[in-house]
Order: C-alpha cells, then sequence, then structure tokens
C-alpha cells in the first residue's frame, strides 16, 4: 500500500487515479486545509477502487504512526504543502513549518517504523531564473521566494538523509507547470478564491465566473513578450510518479528529475488555445509585469525518459479540452 499524503489535492488526486489504476492500494493522509473529501469519492468512481482516507496533518506524529501501526505501507509520496507563492511571502513561518518541518517528522517517523521509499513534489521554482534553456536536473540552484525556500531546503534535507543511510530511495521530482485534468473531467484543480495561476482563471474567464484575465506584462523578450511556461498535463505528471515509485524499487539513494514537456508556450497561446478548445472568447488586458515572474522557463526531461522510461504524451491540445471539460460540469468546483 501507498501512502499518498495530500492525496486529496489536485496532482494528489490524479495520482491517485493513477495508483490505482496501476494496481496499488492507496492510503491518502489530508488535512484538507486546501481540498475537500470529494475529490477522492471522485476518484473511486473513475477507478471502481476504494481509497482509504485519514484526515489528519503530516506534522502530527501520532497519526502517522497510526497509519504506519495499522497498514503495511511499502512507499510514500508526498504532495502535502503550501503552494501559494504570494501568501509564502506574507506568512513564511506557515510555509517553513509545513512544508520544511512537515517533510522532517514524516521522514522520521518512516525511520522509526523502516519504511525507506519516498517520492517528494519538488518545483521548477528551485532553479530561479536559469541562465540558460532548457532546464537540467544540474543547473545552480536558488530561491527567491518562502514557498521556493521550502522546496530547496527539503531538497536539502532529503539528500542529507539519503547520504546519512544507504536504505534511503528517494526521488525528488521537480514539476514544471501543472494544468489540465483527468479525461472524465470529474475531478480537476480547485483553487479557492481567486486563482493565482493562469491556467484556472483563463478557463474561470471562460465559463463567466470572471470577467477577464491580467496578462503579466507583455515585454518580455520572448516570441510574443509574454511569459513562457512549460505546462505540463496533470495526468501525466501522475504517471510520472507512478514511473517513479516502480523505478525506486531498485535503487538506493536520492535522485532529482525535472517533469516538463520540454515545449515552452506563452500566455497568449494558452489563451488562444483555450478559446480553440472551449469555443468561448477569453477576454484579456495587458498589465504590468507580476514582482517575481521570469520570462521564460522549460524544461529538460531527457533524464526521466532515459532512467524512468516516463515521457509527456498529452499536449497542450489535450491539456486545455481537460480543463474546460471539467470547468463546464464543475463551474464552482467541488460543491458540497
Ligand atoms: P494542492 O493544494 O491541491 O494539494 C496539496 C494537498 O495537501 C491539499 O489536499 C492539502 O489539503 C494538503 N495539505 C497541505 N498541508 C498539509 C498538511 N500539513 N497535512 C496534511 N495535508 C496537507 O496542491 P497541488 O497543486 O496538488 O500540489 C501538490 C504538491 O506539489 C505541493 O507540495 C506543491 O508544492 C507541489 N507543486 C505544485 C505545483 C503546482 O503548480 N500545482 C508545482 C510544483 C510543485
Ligand atoms: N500569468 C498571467 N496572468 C495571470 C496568471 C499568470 O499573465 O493571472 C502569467 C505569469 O506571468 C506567467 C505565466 O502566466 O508568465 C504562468 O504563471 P503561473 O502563475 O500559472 O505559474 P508560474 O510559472 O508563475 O508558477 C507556477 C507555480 C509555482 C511553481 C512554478 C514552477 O505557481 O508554485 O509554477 O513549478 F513553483
Amino acid at each position: 500500500m501507498i501512502l499518498v499524503t495530500g492525496g486529496a489535492g489536485y496532482i494528489g488526486s490524479h495520482t491517485c487515479v493513477a495508483l490505482l489504476q496501476a494496481g496499488y492500494e492507496v492510503l491518502v493522509l489530508d488535512n484538507f486545509c486546501n481540498s475537500k473529501p470529494e475529490s477522492l469519492q471522485r476518484v473511486s468512481v473513475i477507478t471502481g477502487k476504494s481509497v482509504v482516507l485519514v484526515q489528519g496533518d503530516v506534522r502530527d506524529r501520532s497519526v502517522l504512526r497510526e497509519v504506519f501501526k495499522q497498514y503495511v505501507i511499502d512507499g510514500v509520496i508526498h504532495f502535502a504543502g503550501l503552494k501559494a507563492v504570494g501568501e509564502s511571502m506574507e506568512q513564511p513561518l506557515r510555509y517553513y513549518d509545513n512544508n520544511v518541518s512537515g517533510s522532517v517528522i514524516l521522514a522520521e517517523v518512516m525511520a522509526e517504523f523502516g519504511i525507506n521509499m519516498l517520492v517528494f513534489s519538488s518545483s521548477a521554482t528551485v532553479y530561479g531564473d536559469p541562465a540558460s534553456l532548457p532546464i537540467r536536473e544540474d543547473f545552480p540552484l536558488g530561491a527567491t521566494n518562502p514557498y521556493g525556500g521550502s522546496k530547496l531546503m527539503v531538497e536539502q534535507i532529503y539528500t542529507d538523509l539519503a547520504q546519512s543511510d544507504g536504505v534511503w530511495r528517494i526521488a525528488l521530482l521537480r514539476y514544471f507547470n501543472p494544468v489540465g485534468a483527468h479525461l472524465s473531467g470529474t475531478i480537476g484543480e480547485d483553487p479557492s478564491g481567486i486563482p493565482n495561476n493562469l491556467m484556472p482563471y483563463i478557463s474561470q474567464v471562460a465559463v463567466g465566473r470572471r470577467e477577464q484575465l491580467t496578462v503579466f506584462g507583455n515585454d518580455y523578450p520572448t516570441v510574443d513578450g509574454t511569459g513562457v511556461r512549460d505546462y505540463i498535463h496533470v495526468m501525466d505528471l501522475a504517471e510520472g510518479h507512478v514511473k517513479a515509485l516502480a523505478w525506486l524499487q531498485n535503487q538506493v539513494g536520492v535522485h532529482v528529475f525535472n517533469l516538463g514537456t520540454g515545449h515552452g508556450y506563452s500566455v497568449l497561446e494558452m489563451v488562444k488555445a483555450f478559446e480553440f478548445a472551449s469555443g468561448r472568447p477569453v477576454k484579456y488586458q495587458i498589465a504590468p509585469r507580476r514582482a517575481g515572474d521570469i520570462a521564460e522557463v522549460y524544461a529538460d526531461s531527457l533524464k526521466a525518459e532515459r532512467e524512468l522510461g516516463w515521457k509527456a504524451e498529452r499536449d497542450i491540445k489535450d491539456m486545455c479540452r481537460d480543463t474546460w471539460n471539467w470547468q463546464k460540469q464543475n463551474p464552482l468546483g467541488y460543491v458540497d
């Protein structure tokens, strides 16, 4: 059985689908600070299999101990964390406590129970502003905000841990920009409040929930002046976790992988692709750059292809089609 922390969230719920379909049993530990149990009920409908759900906090040793005592856990995928960059600048201690302390406590309790296989959600944000593109795993690292700092610290902590004791098998997965939804449109990204990220914002404009998109800057040195990112379909990302877990069975040590497509798209290219997929106009206005944003980011994911046998299969049309399918079926997200 695989313990999935934060498994009710956006990437976690899609990964639960991929794990169940690959034949794994799944236990989710989530405190629902940014998700609802409804997502897991829908995971069960999609797969015809159920997930064991424990409501609790990854910083709570007693809950973790109960889980490890009661179930035979073979490995852990650790998604539980806070992820809003702006919020992390206002509440750095909350971010370090949740993301860093949570990751330390999880590993401590895993060690107590002799569980040593761990997949960790890192982020392309650990590369800061890269000197060249595409970004390879051996590029210099640097954080520009507490959220990125928390990811970088956990990477370092898990690297030190793996070096201190050869039994650990740890994959640090650096995601680029996850978008899209399960093909059924029954699970997807459900941000609370005003979305920070581009794709959910675009889809809420298309569905009529927001009036217009604000494009942050059109004076970057990119194809059309707007920011370029490596958007990756969340089901491709989910399948990457399943591949990483299978691969770790025969490894020891700590291993880092970029998970991206290798292609960058600009904000305006995303708007056009979404208008095409949805048949709806996406109104936008150009505004100044957003503080902290960089011009262009895309991954070199050849290491994951070579070692994990993983490659993103879904393209921008699939990403927009599936986001729209989710958005139009669930205009207000998961409602109770
Ligand atoms: P999400 O907020 O949808 O999912 C995170 C889940 O973790 C939520 O269900 C939340 O309730 C839970 N959680 C948070 N803190 C917890 C705690 N202390 N104990 C138990 N549960 C807790 O976010 P997501 O987009 O699915 O991201 C998952 C992971 O991937 C996060 O660690 C995030 O930092 C990382 N990541 C996300 C992106 C992205 O753009 N979505 C990019 C790179 C990395
Ligand atoms: N953008 C807009 N308008 C919006 C939102 C975004 O123009 O309303 C632009 C941004 O300026 C950027 C692009 O769309 O050029 C993508 O922005 P996102 O906020 O969707 O994504 P980021 O690349 O800024 O950051 C995301 C996550 C981070 C993570 C990073 C790398 O939010 O947590 O990807 O994985 F670290």
